[in-house]
């Protein structure tokens, strides 16, 4: 039993009145890895009660350990900008070396956004260095498993491990589902859908390999109920929350967490564009064609509990550094969202 679940345990406990030296010091002289302690206090009438392994663990209590990504190698998938971006960057200034990987071009004429540039990928990648991390861009598409499955290659040959891979990358239609051309529907559940599960098909096995990992996809509160006038995006994402709960439970005995993140609205280029901002007046009960960026924010922001009518992209990543650190080996299968309290409004 190594020194640290000892202490643990007696903190947890209330039994330790000794500080984590003495503790630590007691441990070591009574309690050799592998074994149980004498003075452990968790038992039942005398019989010991089993706790998790140390590598199904998330202990002990230390400083940053919710944060610090340090040695880790990251793959990030839709990096070139946006909430991708701030992920892949977030990760970086928090120790990890990072792998961007976008299309950085055209998706698809069923997304109501324009597309990243090989230069918004550059900059990433710029971001990623300047705190001192390696990083590094791949122009992949995320509907290419064969290209995914190169790229996972390539990110262990280089780097040596892969331990942690955000499903970041999709496309957002809006279009009434009976105006739809096959493409509006064909493409958005391609794209999210299957290009998020592409993702977890090429770079898990270098995760069970290993017998560890942390996946992240990107949901949405469109994949938690209806949206008028987004059925296909809304419907790709929920099937994310079905794909991410399913390869939670596979791959769970490789000590391999999946975990979906979900943001609120936020501004980026997914989203800023009149017909997304009519929209978001929309679904609190307001029309208006070609709203100004003040007034869909002013339609929105009071029906908000804290009052925002939209986040930022940095907003979302601490969550995501949360969900890939030490701390959340015991996440898994969860959806975790920042929304700005759109969250108090569903179940
Ligand atoms: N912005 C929001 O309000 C919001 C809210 C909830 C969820 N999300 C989700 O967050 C994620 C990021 O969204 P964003 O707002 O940053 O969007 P964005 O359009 O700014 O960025 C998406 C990135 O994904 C890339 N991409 C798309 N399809 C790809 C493909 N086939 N292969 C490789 N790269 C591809 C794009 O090139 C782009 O760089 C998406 O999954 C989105 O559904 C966004």
């Amino acid at each position: 039993m190594p020194a640290y679940n000892i202490f643990r345990r007696g903190m947890l406990k209330g039994t330790a009145r000794m500080t984590a030296l003495a503790v630590m010091n007691r441990a070591k002289a009574q309690a050799p890895a592998g074994q149980r302690s004498d003075t452990d206090p968790r038992d039942l009438r005398g019989q010991p009660v089993p706790e998790p392994p140390d590598d199904k663990s998330a202990g002990p209590i230390r400083p940053g350990r919710g944060s610090v990504l340090t040695g880790k190698v990251a793959v990030v998938t839709g990096a070139a900008r946006g909430i991708g971006r701030a992920i892949a960057v977030e990760m970086a200034a928090n120790g990890a070396d990072v792998v961007a990987l976008d299309i950085a071009g055209p998706v698809s004429t069923a997304s109501n956004a324009a597309p990243a540039t090989p230069e918004d990928l550059a900059e990433t990648v710029r971001q990623i260095i300047a705190y001192g991390r390696r990083g590094e861009s791949i122009r992949a598409d995320i509907r290419d498993i064969a290209a995914l499955r190169a790229a996972a290659d390539h990110v262990e040959q280089t780097y040596g491990k892969i331990d942690i891979v955000v499903a970041d990358a999709a496309i957002q239609r809006w279009k009434l589902l009976l105006e739809m051309d096959d493409s509006d529907w064909l493409d958005v559940i391609d794209n999210n859908l299957n290009g998020t599960a592409n993702t977890i098909r090429a770079f898990a096995p270098k995760m069970v390999a290993r017998k560890q990992g942390r996946i992240i996809v990107l949901s949405s509160m469109q994949g938690k109920h209806g949206t008028k006038d987004g059925s296909s995006y809304a419907a790709s994402k929920w099937g994310i929350l079905g794909l991410m709960k399913s390869a939670a439970l596979e791959l769970g005995e490789y000590n391999i967490t999946v975990n979906a993140l979900i943001p609120g609205l936020v501004d980026t280029p997914l989203t800023r564009y009149e017909k997304r901002l009519s929209e978001s007046m929309s679904e609190q009960g307001q029309k208006m064609q070609n709203p100004t960026p003040q007034q869909a924010w002013d339609a929105r922001a009071p029906t908000a509990a804290l009052k925002v009518g939209w986040l930022q992209p940095d907003d979302i990543s601490p969550a995501a550094v949360f969900l890939a650190s030490d701390a959340a080996a015991m996440v898994t299968g969860a959806e975790y969202e920042v929304t700005g309290g759109d969250s108090a409004k569903s179940a």
